[in-house]
């Protein structure tokens, strides 16, 4: 199978002929799943002793599986976050696979370590921090917040000798999933500022005196988030970030979705103090255009990075010998083996320069600017707050939840739009409502009459 042969010629032609279609096919076939035993009877036995040849494998992908999967790139496809990544780091994606790089060490990855370290100083530019603070792209925001973490207590436990004590972090209810999931990982305490709108100081402050002596004593780091999942609302990273270097407590941001907005003029001031944080986390693979996956997590003090994540063993030595010095991001997050998945970001900033960045962020602020005026327009619709950097929520007056279940499986299903709902606090509880997240610049006007129209 390592041969190559006609029968390899024929895949990589294949290969090739689907991806170029693919990328620049606009307005892909918006699929749905199907059920697995559905999938099993229409492509039938798959692994075998002798291999069904590439052909009849690709066939079976092309036709029949891709169709039971969602492109995250259609123009109308504003559910969760969705991602638009170019068609210069889609292409180097390949290119990545290709070129079979180790992206732990320098010694065997330094050119494309090289780039992906291109990659991070502009992302740490973006977010004002100081020139000694520095990164590495991780699998997504998910494992970046997990390092940040990861980070924060060792340094708290190396700096107070709390060797034995569980570890608290504060963040706000607003804050997205992962940062419980991965507290519950490490296994620390989580404990919530109670609210969906932005995290303040005095919120913080408030929360920090309501503990006991001995809960403050464990308190670590406080999590703000740069742009929430749900309202894409950002904390008061200033005030927060001053009460944090007050209170000896780690800063981190989860601007896992909106640190894409760092490069947009209109919103940048919003993001002031995250020049201030120990940690950032930024996920290109959401609002930086890049293919899947790739987070970052950025560092103030990137050697307390590397005093949390080194890994020592007797195989690694030859990597720290001095004749293989050089930045290994093996060292500032929890891979050793790993993709060099900030390349395609790389090659994609060198092709078409920062300038096309901020204007296709803008684009999405816009749209959510433009979706909600067109809200506003319709009699039977109402937002709940006003957009906020690309995310929109808004309600269907006289809808109950299950007709916004049934309002988003029917646009799926007839392959219009694939929107979903979501909960916002009413009246001391949660209404059930929707959200528009805009990243696609080529989403269009069109696209959002189209939905709305569905509504009606
Ligand atoms: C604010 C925020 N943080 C973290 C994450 C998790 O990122 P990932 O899915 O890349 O692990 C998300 C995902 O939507 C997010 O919006």
């Amino acid at each position: 199978m390592h041969q190559i042969d006609i029968d390899t010629v024929e895949m990589t032609l294949d290969v090739m002929k689907y991806a170029i279609n693919r990328i620049s096919n606009t307005q892909p076939e918006l699929g749905a799943p199907k059920k697995e035993e559905e999938l099993k009877k229409l492509v039938g036995e798959t692994i075998t002793p002798d291999g069904i040849g590439s052909e009849k494998a690709f066939k079976l992908f092309r036709d029949i599986l891709v169709k039971a999967t969602v492109p995250i790139d259609h123009p109308r496809h504003l559910a969760f976050v969705p991602a638009a990544p170019t068609r210069a780091a889609i292409l180097f994606d390949l290119v990545t696979s290709a070129s079979s790089i180790h992206g732990a060490y320098w010694m065997e990855g330094a050119g494309g370590i090289f780039c992906e370290n291109e990659a991070i100083k502009w992302l740490i530019s973006l977010a004002d921090m100081p020139e000694t603070a520095f990164g590495v792209f991780t699998s997504g925001g998910s494992a970046a917040n997990l390092s940040a973490m990861v980070t924060a207590r060792e340094n708290w436990r190396k700096k107070n000798g709390q060797e034995q004590s569980k570890g608290i972090v504060i963040t706000s209810s607003g804050a997205h999933s992962s940062i419980k999931a991965m507290a519950k990982v490490i296994d620390v305490e989580l404990l919530l500022v109670s609210t969906e709108d932005l995290m303040t100081a005095s919120l913080l402050a408030d929360k920090l005196h309501e503990l006991t002596p001995e809960q403050r004593e464990r308190v670590f780091a406080v999590v703000a988030t740069g742009g929430t999942t749900n309202a894409g609302i950002i904390d008061d990273l200033d005030g927060v970030a001053d009460l944090c270097r007050k209170e000896d407590l780690w800063f981190h941001v989860d601007a896992a979705y909106g640190g894409g907005a760092l490069v947009a003029d209109s919103v940048r001031d919003k993001f002031n103090g995250i020049e201030k944080a120990d940690s950032v986390t930024i996920d290109p693979h959401k609002w930086l255009f890049s293919p899947y996956d790739c987070g970052a997590i950025l560092y103030r003090d990137p050697e307390l990075a590397r005093e949390a994540h080194e890994q020592e063993g007797s195989y690694l030595e030859i990597i720290k010998d001095p004749g293989a010095h050089g930045f290994n991001p093996a060292d500032y997050q929890i891979q050793l083996t790993r993709r060099l998945r900030g390349m395609p970001l790389w090659f994609s900033l060198a092709t078409h320069g920062t300038a096309k960045y901020k204007w296709a962020v803008e684009r999405g602020i816009w749209l959510a600017q433009l979706a909600g005026q067109m809200i506003e327009g319709r009699e039977y619709l109402e937002l709940v707050r006003d957009p906020s950097l690309s995310i929109v929520l808004f309600r269907r007056l006289g809808w109950t939840e299950e007709d916004y279940k049934s309002w988003t499986y029917k646009n799926h299903r007839e392959g219009i739009a694939l929107v979903t709902p979501t909960k916002w606090p009413k009246e001391g509880g949660y209404e059930t409502v929707v959200r528009f997240c805009f990243i696609n610049p080529d989403t269009n006007e069109e696209d959002i009459r189209i939905v709305l129209d569905t509504m009606g």
